[in-house]
């Protein structure tokens, strides 16, 4: 149902079948369907009434990486639970850039667990300020969601998350991209728009193309960059977004161009005949405006250390019981996120915070790189570092941040603060 205003949707978590493989199917689960699911498309503007339903055999939560939605039951962190067999109605405004943000399951400290079976889905947001600038905008055609995970298949095609469980975050040896194994996509148009999400439990992704063929990044988290950043790798880490642009002009058809993590080859582009596209995207996309910070504020800190069963922030575990830091509501607050792993070698901590998107400010007092200058939600903090941001919330209530790196997070890198 749908008015110009309103718009009414159900979002069904469920167990299915899914054939990825060939031979026998694989044991899933999705949104609407058996695997991940369809890409929901909200409209910066709108009042959304979302019916989430739970048919799995357990409790869960619908998490929304990335919007800013109004405290925690509608943000679907650990608060939020939705029962089996349950099914309940959240309702919120969009009200933020156009984005590329995503929908999963967050019951603590089973996410690892949700995810994994393949509870995660696309979500994006669209505005008029996006459409005017006639970026690539059809979806399926030059607009293609990349959600990037991997897992391990075993006996039967199946997996098996206890088998290959690992405190410092479940991997496995298969690309699964949008949930196929060794997908290839046919490229009609000259300029392709990828939207790439690291929906996986602990892979980062470094990303590049045959004939190192320069990506032209336009997004990250949180939504357009003040400016097109070109690159010919593109590294994401746990719940990170990057939308890029490539251009296949220097192809005809026939040709093959792959996409490669490290030096795997995870997606194949057949060229096919295209038309001739010659316009040229815009040297500014967005006015990045993140507020001053009050000089007189505190600094919040957050330290992330140790790993596997040993991992601590700010030296305790996850308490659910316990508010571990407050900010006042409209406030805009530094952050500073530490690593206290040894450098070199030392793991990193994607670093995400519910309840709004931050400004980078700074990586160990240097300026953050080219392609973070825009809103993000996540952060990469690298072994020994300091990152600095600038932090928002626009509601009140309990909202969850920590590493995401999914197992981090169940195990316990996780806080919580007030925001009042
Ligand atoms: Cu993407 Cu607390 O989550
Ligand atoms: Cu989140
Ligand atoms: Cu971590």
């Amino acid at each position: 149902r749908e008015t110009d205003t309103d718009v009414w949707l159900t979002v069904h978590a469920q167990s299915g079948e899914t054939q990825i493989l060939p031979g026998a199917k694989t044991k899933t689960w999705g949104y609407n369907q058996s695997l991940l699911g369809q890409t929901i498309v909200f409209r910066s503007g709108k009042t959304y009434h979302v019916t989430l339903k739970n048919s799995l055999p357990e409790l869960t939560t619908f998490h929304w990486h990335g919007l800013d939605v109004p405290g925690p039951f509608i943000d679907g962190g650990c608060h939020a639970p939705i029962y089996p067999g349950e099914e309940k109605e959240i309702t919120f405004t969009v009200n933020q850039p156009a984005a590329t943000t995503w929908l999963h399951a967050h019951p603590c400290p089973l996410t690892g667990w949700d995810v994994w079976h393949g509870l995660a889905t696309m979500v994006y947001v669209e505005d008029d300020h996006e459409d005017n600038l006639a970026l690539p905008h059809n979806y399926g055609v030059d607009d293609l969601p990349i959600v990037l995970q991997d897992r391990r298949f075993h006996e039967d095609n199946q997996w098996d998350y206890d088998a290959d469980y690992d405190p410092d975050g479940t991997a496995g040896p298969t690309a699964l991209i949008n949930g196929t194994v060794n997908p290839s996509f046919d490229v009609t148009t000259q300029k392709l728009r990828l939207r790439f999400l690291d929906g996986s439990n602990r892979r980062e992704w470094r990303l590049h193309l045959s004939d190192d063929l320069v990506m032209t990044q336009i997004a990250s988290d949180g939504g357009l960059l003040p400016e097109p950043v070109q690159m010919t790798k593109c590294m994401l880490t746990c719940a990170e977004r990057a939308e890029v642009i490539i251009d296949f002009s220097d192809y005809k058809a026939g040709d093959q161009v792959t996409l490669y993590s490290d030096d795997t080859p995870i997606l194949i582009f057949n060229i096919k005949d295209f038309v001739a596209d010659d316009t040229t995207l815009p040297d500014k996309l967005a006015e990045i405006s993140y507020p001053d910070v009050d000089p007189n504020a505190l600094v919040h800190q957050v330290v992330l250390a140790g790993t596997d069963e040993e991992i601590t922030i700010n030296g305790l575990k996850f308490g659910m019981m316990r508010i571990d830091d407050r900010q006042e509501i409209g406030k805009t607050e530094y952050w500073d996120i530490t690593n206290t792993n040894d450098c070199c070698g030392g793991m990193l901590h994607p670093y995400h915070m519910h309840g709004g998107s931050f400004q980078i400010v700074s990586r160990n007092g240097q300026a953050p790189y080219p392609n973070e200058l825009g809103y993000k939600d996540t952060v990469a903090v690298n072994p020994g570092e300091t990152v600095r941001i600038k932090m928002k919330f626009n509601f009140a209530g309990v909202f969850m941040y920590h590493c995401h790196i999914i197992e981090h997070e169940d195990g316990g890198m996780m806080a919580q603060m007030q925001v009042y």
